[in-house]
């Protein structure tokens, strides 16, 4: 293929060129090639020639206001039109994350405006952030132009929310203190508008007093966080809760933040419990099982969207706390029990969680070692308490009980067992087994789910869909229970 010699063309062009590069995913000589191929092909006018192309850049980029949709996206739901969202970059590792994210807010009809800290500088340049948010990218407090043209006051009032990815122990620790010696931290701390933060960084960081304490004042002083989430660091062989949430995560939480629609569930509260319990068998060793948590903490999540307070009970897990959620961590089936108990009395209650149903009688105090000659040990099994069942006959027992049953066989009739026995108004059956067909992954760990609503008054089937579309259904449907239930 002929190479194109991009140095050629004016800089006008040049950095037309390097927006529509960048917007698409393509190199700037990948993207001139499609703007070549396409005035030949005369789909962009009757001439190949490069004014031609020129002429056609200038008109598709002046067509395009900073909230339009990037090319090839034209099937995102536009769920942020017209909002304007300040990103203020923090200097971490995942400051990377930030790019998609910009990517992403723009792809559902959101103006990005960003703000970088000198440290986030050193991670990801202007060049890269001014490209794909298609705007002029805030550095410095006391630059004159900067300060002259917007302000870091009308930086915050220009936007519907602030949102700081990552948000690094520092930003954190400032504005936890009150500080303003940069652009960054003086803008956040002269904002009234809700605020954003989805930190990032080395599990110890985050685990230290300094960024616990930092972390409750902010959350008591009104600032949403997502996440971190449990995971594997940038940094080789490191693991632990401190891995930024993913921007897709990100954005539902924004879109969550940002949400004005009616809140049918606003002043009910619902438990909600999530992903596998792990039973331990001496100090290094569990039994578990393959819930990921995806779909306990979509229906949390959609349950907060319509305005409920979600308490959320859950297992260990590799994803992110769902924004606008309360979530308590545990580790057992018997946690869970003593958490959702406590958690009593509420409206409803949605018992997702994977929970174990046997556990080892005692769980070794030191690691069981393997003595040769001996064998392997005899694990002595009992029962795990049954938390549906418990909650479904409790003397608090919330007004409205949703079950989940995940079967590999019979799923109608054990679902309707289910449903007797445990004393729940409705379970959501799903099929388990590796010939669902549901997904490329399955239901267990996958994002897709096939379900049946096994109630006292028959069974619906739900096609198969996304488990946040499961979830916002399911949302829907106890929002219209509970319009019945007066409390
Ligand atoms: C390679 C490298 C990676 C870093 N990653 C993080 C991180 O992920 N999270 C964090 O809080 N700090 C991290 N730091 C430390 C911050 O860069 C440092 O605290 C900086 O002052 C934060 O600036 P900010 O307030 O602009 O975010 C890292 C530093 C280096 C050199």
């Amino acid at each position: 293929m002929a190479s194109i010699t991009i140095r050629n063309l004016d800089d006008e062009v040049k950095d037309l060129l390097r927006k529509l590069a960048a917007e698409n995913d393509r190199s700037m000589e990948e993207q001139a090639r499609v703007m070549i191929r396409a005035a030949v092909e005369g789909q962009l006018g009757p001439s190949g020639r490069i004014d031609q192309i020129e002429r056609t850049l200038r008109e598709l980029t002046s067509a395009r206001s900073p909230a339009a949709p990037v090319a090839g996206m034209g099937k995102i739901p536009r769920g942020l039109s017209g909002k304007r969202i300040l990103l203020i970059i923090g200097g971490g590792i995942a400051a990377y994350k930030a790019l998609d994210l910009i990517r992403r807010l723009r792809e559902r009809g959101a103006a990005v405006r960003v703000v970088m800290t000198s440290a986030a500088q050193e991670f990801v340049t202007t060049l890269s952030v001014g490209a794909l948010s298609a705007d002029h990218v805030f550095t410095d407090l006391f630059d004159r132009n900067d300060e002259h043209d917007v302000g870091h006051i009308r930086l915050s009032r220009e936007a519907d929310l602030l949102v700081v990815v990552p948000a690094t122990a520092d930003l954190m620790a400032k504005l936890a203190n009150g500080h303003a010696n940069d652009l960054a931290s003086t803008v956040l701390l002269a904002t009234d508008k809700p605020v954003l933060m989805a930190p990032a960084m080395n599990p110890r960081m985050w685990s230290h007093p300094a960024t616990r304490r930092n972390r409750a004042i902010l959350g008591k002083d009104g600032i949403a966080f997502i996440g971190p989430a449990k995971g594997e660091m940038a940094e080789s062989n490191e693991a632990g809760e401190g891995r930024m949430a993913e921007p897709l995560e990100i954005v539902a939480a924004i879109e969550a933040l940002l949400d004005t629609r009616p809140k049918p569930l606003a002043g009910r509260r619902i438990i909600v419990t999530s992903g596998p319990t792990h039973e331990p068998i001496d100090p290094v060793r569990y039994i578990a099982n393959r819930s990921s948590g995806k779909q306990g903490h979509a229906i949390a999540a959609a349950l907060a969207r319509l305005g409920a307070d979600v308490r959320l009970v859950s297992g260990p897990v590799n994803i992110a706390d769902p924004a606008g959620v309360t979530t308590v961590h545990v580790e057992t089936a018997a946690e869970m029990k003593e958490a959702v108990e406590q958690l009593l009395p509420a409206d409803a209650g949605v018992f997702v969680a994977a929970v174990a149903d046997w556990r080892t009688a005692t769980a070794a105090g030191e690691k069981i070692k393997k003595v040769a000659g001996e064998g392997p040990p005899a694990l002595q099994m009992i029962e795990n308490p049954d938390i549906l069942a418990g909650v479904g006959h409790h003397k608090q027992r919330p007004g409205l009980v949703v079950g989940f049953a995940a079967e590999t066989q019979d799923l109608v009739s054990n679902a309707e067992a289910k449903l007797r026995k445990k004393g729940a108004d409705f379970i959501v059956a799903n099929d388990v087994s590796h010939e669902s067909g549901v997904g490329p992954s399955g239901v267990m760990g996958g994002d897709r789910n096939k379900v049946r609503i096994v109630s006292k008054t028959g069974v619906e089937e739900w096609p198969e869909m996304d488990k946040d579309e499961v979830a916002a259904g399911l949302a829907a449907l106890i929002a219209e229970r509970l319009k019945t239930i007066v409390v």
